[in-house]
């Protein structure tokens, strides 16, 4: 099976960490007369990106469910940052630097006075915050921006160590084993896939880890170009359960589940609810011994699972044209001042 760029994952972990400025808490911006000073004390932090690029925000939201994070994490998927932010800590991924949303609101949060950081390959975005003097982490390139997901990822974490938001540096390398566990998987990866075929998967996941039911949804969407849906509890098991008894058919739902997940006993009974009524889902246990572990293992795993999806449909996965013409569209027709 071509597995693209995953078996790169653990050196583009290792290599994009290099490329995060030393110095990012002694910057000091002035705009507009506003002095922007990265060493204030900070009380959130806003993880602003798109597709690919914005996942990397809910997968650090999975692993605050785990780790200590001393500040709520915000994850703005959108060209406008939340409204009555205080003292925000804005962190602009967008792997291509050209995703007009992520721009916008890079340079809303510059405007508001917030301290902004790039996390990017170039682009237009790397442009726009270096010559406002904000520092920006460039990443090394792979295939298409999920395929570089580690590149996104580990740099931010370092970004959360430097504002003394978490701990990572001790779980960095065991994030690293879970890609490496989950490469070996190849097999299992192609047997699950088989079992995904023509049906549309429902993924059941916990709120902590919505991260990697979110990643799998747009793996399955972008590698398989395949309609799939996420329902996230206890939320969903208080209204897409209901649909278990639908007569449309052709729904497989499938249930991940992390070890220690905090409402793990919660989903056990979701599935036995689900199988009461004949369904008969699929239940993936992640594996690793810390978060990151488990979180670095479930999304290349499932990643591996969309890929081999793709190759059993046919279909070619890198490209994802209807992205392209949506972005070709939005700038032919001006709707962001970017
Ligand atoms: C994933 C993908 C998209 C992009 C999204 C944002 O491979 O192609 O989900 O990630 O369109 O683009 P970037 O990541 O370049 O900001």
């Amino acid at each position: 099976m071509n597995l693209i760029d995953y078996p790169r994952w653990p050196s583009l972990a290792r290599e994009s960490i290099l490329n995060v400025p030393m110095d990012l808490r002694s910057i000091k911006l002035s705009i507009d007369g506003k002095v922007i000073d990265y060493s204030e004390e900070i009380d959130s932090v806003v993880i602003t990106g798109m597709g690919g690029s914005g996942v990397v925000g809910d997968i650090i939201n999975d692993l605050c469910w785990f780790w200590d994070c001393r500040v709520p994490i915000i994850v703005s998927k959108n060209m406008r940052l939340p409204k009555r932010l205080s003292r925000p800590l804005v962190i602009a991924i967008s792997y291509s630097g050209n995703t007009a949303e992520t721009i916008m609101s890079a340079n809303e949060a510059l405007s508001r006075g917030y301290p902004v950081i790039g996390v990017t390959t170039g682009g237009k975005l790397s442009t726009v915050l270096t010559n406002k003097g904000a520092p920006v982490v460039l990443i090394p390139k792979a295939s298409a921006p999920r395929y570089g997901l580690p590149a996104l990822l580990y740099p931010t974490l370092i970004i959360l160590e430097r504002f003394g938001v978490a701990s990572v540096i001790n779980e960095l390398e065991s994030g690293i084993s879970g890609i490496e566990d989950a490469l070996k998987r190849v097999d299992d990866a192609i047997n699950l896939a088989k079992q995904l075929v023509n049906s549309v998967p429902v993924v059941w996941v916990t709120e902590s880890r919505r991260g990697v039911g979110i990643r799998f949804k747009n793996d399955l969407n972008e590698n398989a170009k395949y309609y799939s849906v996420v329902s996230v509890v206890p939320e969903g098991a208080h209204n897409d359960i209901a649909a278990v008894t639908t007569k449309q058919g052709g729904l497989k739902h499938v249930a991940i589940m992390g070890p220690n997940d905090y409402e793990g006993m919660y989903e056990e009974v979701l599935i036995d609810v689900l199988s009461s009524f004949g369904a008969k889902p699929i239940i993936v246990k992640l594996e690793g011994k810390t978060p990151l572990e488990t979180e670095m293992y479930g999304v290349t795993y499932l990643g591996m699972v969309t890929l081999a999806l793709a190759e059993l449909l046919g279909v070619e996965p890198v490209s994802t044209e209807p992205i392209d013409r949506l972005k070709n569209l939005l700038s032919e027709r001006r709707v962001f001042q970017v």
